[in-house]
This record gives structure tokens, C-alpha cells and sequence, in this order.
């Protein structure tokens, strides 16, 4: 039989000192309650309950995809008190009933199988993972006596000697569901905290000389819990570590992995070349051998192969064809679509727009919801004026046309393929095809100006 999993994510994280639930805080972009929910789908159990309190409907909202059982547990009175409330999801399953917690999002299926595989050989009671670590302070101490673990103390519940245990609880167990059902009715809270603990099974099945099963995690990583904003830094580092590790495996340069950061729905193709301080976030998919240089975040956004991003530029919701170039400084927002080998240089920003092949805007342009033709030139500080104050309205600039520099087009407006806007021409109606518009002052010119001023600033001094 398959087993059931029941998650405990009902608490608010006191130690984390914040207003959002601690599940719901992210490590790697996804709520801690949803790496420890990925871990245990991997198991493809028999159901998956949660138990919810604290801002149960935000941790619902953000569970939603998972289809877990929800139960509510309304006042948090421990972890024990915390399964019983999902006693009736469990009751009558005959397969064992794995318990985890949702600050623990460093656990991977490997674990888990394995805990569930030693619990079904031992015919244990309770099987729970242990782990050493440097510094126990926090965690439920391992004791251990004849015949293996016979207790697990709470850190406020433990004696001087008891603390410098450094076996601990990793708080994930697999029980024989008949056990667990009985030993629920007999926690008792008599402790530091007034609360029912989850460990107390462990000494019940003890006194019930039932088997007590321990399963030494040998990374201690794997179950760390998170208590605190220092414990989440640390998870994040992790789990940067693991992603990275593969994505160098496929064939990504990394030149500084600590400082470089891919998200768990991202992807890369081989010879990518990633610098320091890059954030490759959400559903992001860069081609083969596409090189981001320093101080890029890219946000759901595809790049086809050989992309270029030059230092320091920000690509939101945005797809770039093979060979294009971007940067320094570009800012590509959501619905920016880029040619191939089209070039998007220093401080351009682009939205909701889309730029043909081979065309360039190399510098200080502003283009939004404008059709940008193929080979097109946009000069340095070209504007599609798009917004009256209260509509946007689109550009449309056809194959080859050459826009001077500093014009500024409002829109709504076409300009015909390959005519050329004069450099700091303003454009209200639309331009044939080749034709060009102009519209400036017919320059002046004073000769000797300068030597008149001159001579009129001595006088006066
Ligand atoms: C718990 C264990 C400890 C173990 C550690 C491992 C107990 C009493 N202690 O301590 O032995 O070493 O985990 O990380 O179990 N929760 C509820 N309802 C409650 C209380 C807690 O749902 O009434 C949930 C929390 O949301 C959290 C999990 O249970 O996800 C663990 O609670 P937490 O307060 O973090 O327990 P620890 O003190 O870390
Ligand atoms: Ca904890």
C-alpha cells in the first residue's frame, strides 16, 4: 500500500519575527510548504493532507495545483495536536502514514522512499530521521539506551547533559497508522511548552515495547529545519548549490556560483555562460551558448540560442530570437519581443513591442507598444509616445526605416517602410513609405555673435 502523508504547515513561525505564515515564505521562489510538498508527490502517496492554521487560506491559495486534503487545525497546540486534527484523513489507510513538517524544504523523494522502505523492513512502530549536527540548540534531542532511540527531549524540555546531545530530531517520520491512531489519545501535555508533542509517540512505543526504528540522515542539510531568517538564508544557499551543481553537469559556465542564482523551473542549454551576481528567475528557458554578463535578472522570459546580455540589464516576460544582443543597462519589460540579431543597446527600455529582425536601438530609447519592423534604425533618445494620460496607443515603423535621433513619434502613427525621420523631428501623422519627414526651425546663423557679446561683457564690468 501506498502511503498517506500528512504535512504540518499550521503554525505562524514565531521566530521568524514576520507577518506572513512560515510556509509561505519563499526559499528559491517557492513557499518552504512547497518544496516539502514536491518532496513528498514524489512518493506518489495515497493522498496528501495538510494541516493549515495560520493564514490557512493564503497557504491554500498557494497549494492549490497539489489537490491536498486540507484539514484546519484553529489553535496551535503542538505538533501532536497538529496530527490529531488529521486523524479522520488517516484513519482506516493500511499503508504507513509518513508525518513532515513545511519547514524542513531541503528533504528530497530519495529520503523519503528510503525512510519508507526501512520502516516497512523493521516492522517498526515509528521510524523517525536523526541526523548530527554542529549545533543541536533548537531541535528534540535523540536518547538513546538499550535497544536504540528510547526518547526525544525538546530542547526547553532537556537537562544540561541532554543538550549536548547532538543527535537530533529531524521532526519527519513514517508510522504503522494503528500505532500512531492509538498513541495520539495518550499525549499528554505536561512540558515546558504546554503543548502536545509529535516525539512523545516515540517513548509511548517504547512503553508499549514496540519497535522504534532510527534513521540516520547522513547530510544533515537535507533536514534542516527552518526557524528563523538566518535558517532560511541558509536553506537558500543549499538548495543555489544543488541547482547549480547540476546546471554545471549539463554544461553551464558558472564563473561565480555562490553569487548566481537559477530558479527551480528555469532552464539552460550547454555552453551557456553565466557571470557573477546573474538571477535567471521563474520559468526562464536560455538557448545554447547565450553568454549573461554581471548584474542581470531575467524573469520568465525565453532566449533562443547565442543571445548576448551585456551587464546590468533587466529582461521581464520578454522573448529574444537566436544572436540578438542586449545591454548594458537595457531594460526589456513584458511583451518585448526581439528580432533575430536585432541589438537593444544602453538604457533602452522596450514594452509590449516588437522589434524585427536585425533592427538596432543602441541608445537611451524609450519604444512601447510599438511593431518595429526589420532592419530598422532607432536613433540615441528616440520616444514612441504611446500614453496621452489616458490611452496607450501602438507605433507601427516598417522594414528599413531609419528614425534620426532624439525624434519622438506620437502615436497612433505609421511610418511607411523605408522612410527616415529626421533627427528631432516630432511626428504626428503618419509618413508614406520612403518618403522623409522633417519638421524643424529653419536654422540661423549670426556671424560674430560671440565677439559682440564678448566686447559687451567688458564694458558692463
Ligand atoms: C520540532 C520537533 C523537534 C524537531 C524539530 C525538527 C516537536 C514538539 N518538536 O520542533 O523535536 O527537532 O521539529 O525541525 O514536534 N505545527 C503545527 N501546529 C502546531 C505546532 C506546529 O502545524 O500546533 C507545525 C509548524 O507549522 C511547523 C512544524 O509543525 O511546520 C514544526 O513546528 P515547529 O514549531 O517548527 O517545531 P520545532 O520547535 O522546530
Ligand atoms: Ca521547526
Amino acid at each position: 500500500m501506498q502511503p498517506t502523508v500528512v504535512i504540518l504547515a499550521a503554525g505562524l513561525g514565531t521566530r521568524m519575527k514576520s507577518g506572513l505564515a512560515k510556509a509561505l515564505h519563499p526559499v528559491a521562489e517557492l513557499p518552504l510548504v512547497q518544496h516539502v510538498l514536491n518532496a513528498a508527490a514524489g512518493l506518489e502517496p495515497e493522498k496528501i493532507v495538510l494541516v493549515l492554521g495560520h493564514q490557512a487560506d493564503r497557504v491554500r491559495t498557494a497549494v492549490e495545483k497539489y489537490s491536498a486534503h486540507i484539514v484546519i487545525q484553529t489553535e496551535q497546540l503542538g505538533t501532536g495536536h497538529a496530527v490529531q486534527q488529521a486523524r479522520e484523513a488517516f484513519a482506516g489507510v493500511s499503508g504507513p502514514v509518513v508525518i513532515l513538517c513545511a519547514d524542513t524544504p531541503l528533504l528530497t523523494t530519495d529520503m523519503l522512499r528510503s525512510l519508507v522502505d526501512q520502516h516497512r523492513k523493521s516492522r517498526a512502530a515509528v521510524t523517525l530521521i536523526t541526523a548530527r549536527v554542529e549545533d543541536p540548540f533548537g531541535y528534540g534531542r535523540i536518547v538513546r539506551g538499550k535497544g536504540g532511540v528510547t526518547a526525544v527531549v525538546e530542547e526547553k524540555d532537556a537537562t544540561a547533559a541532554q543538550k549536548k546531545i547532538r543527535e537530533v530530531n529531524a521532526g519527519i517520520y513514517c508510522f504503522d497508522p494503528k500505532f500512531l491512531l492509538s498513541a495520539l489519545t495518550q499525549l499528554g501535555r505536561n512540558n515546558a511548552q504546554g503543548e502536545y508533542y509529535l516525539p512523545d509517540t516515540i517513548s509511548l512505543a517504547r512503553k508499549k515495547k514496540r519497535i522504534v526504528s532510527a534513521f540516520p540522515c547522513s547530510d544533515a542539510d537535507e533536514v534542516m529545519g527552518v526557524n528563523s531568517r538566518f535558517d532560511l538564508s541558509r536553506a537558500e544557499a543549499v538548495i543555489r548549490q544543488r541547482i547549480n551543481r547540476r546546471w554545471m553537469a549539463e554544461g553551464v559556465t558558472m564563473l561565480d556560483p555562490d553569487s548566481t542564482f537559477v530558479g527551480m523551473e528555469a532552464s539552460l542549454g550547454r555552453d551557456v555562460v553565466l557571470y557573477p551576481n546573474v538571477r535567471i528567475e521563474g520559468t526562464t528557458k536560455i538557448g545554447d551558448g547565450c553568454v549573461i554578463y554581471p548584474n542581470c535578472r531575467i524573469r520568465n522570459s525565453v532566449l533562443a540560442d547565442g543571445v548576448t546580455v551585456k551587464d546590468h540589464s533587466v529582461i521581464e516576460e520578454a522573448e529574444i530570437a537566436a544572436a540578438a544582443s542586449i545591454g548594458p543597462f537595457a531594460h526589456l519589460r513584458p511583451g518585448a519581443i526581439i528580432g533575430e540579431k536585432a541589438r537593444i543597446g544602453n538604457f533602452v527600455e522596450v514594452k509590449k513591442s516588437t522589434i524585427g529582425a536585425g533592427s538596432k536601438a543602441n541608445h537611451l530609447s524609450y519604444i512601447g507598444d510599438a511593431t518595429v519592423g526589420r532592419d530598422v534604425n532607432i536613433g540615441a533618445g528616440v520616444i514612441t509616445c504611446n500614453y496621452d494620460g489616458y490611452d496607450k496607443y501602438r507605433t507601427v515603423i516598417e522594414d528599413n526605416v531609419f528614425v534620426g535621433s532624439d525624434a519622438q513619434l506620437v502615436a497612433p502613427v505609421r511610418i511607411g517602410s523605408g522612410a527616415v525621420i529626421a533627427a528631432g523631428a516630432t511626428i504626428t501623422r503618419d509618413v508614406p513609405a520612403d518618403a522623409l519627414a522633417i519638421n524643424r526651425m529653419p536654422q540661423e546663423i549670426r556671424e560674430g555673435f560671440s565677439i559682440r557679446r564678448r566686447k559687451l561683457k567688458q564694458k558692463q564690468k
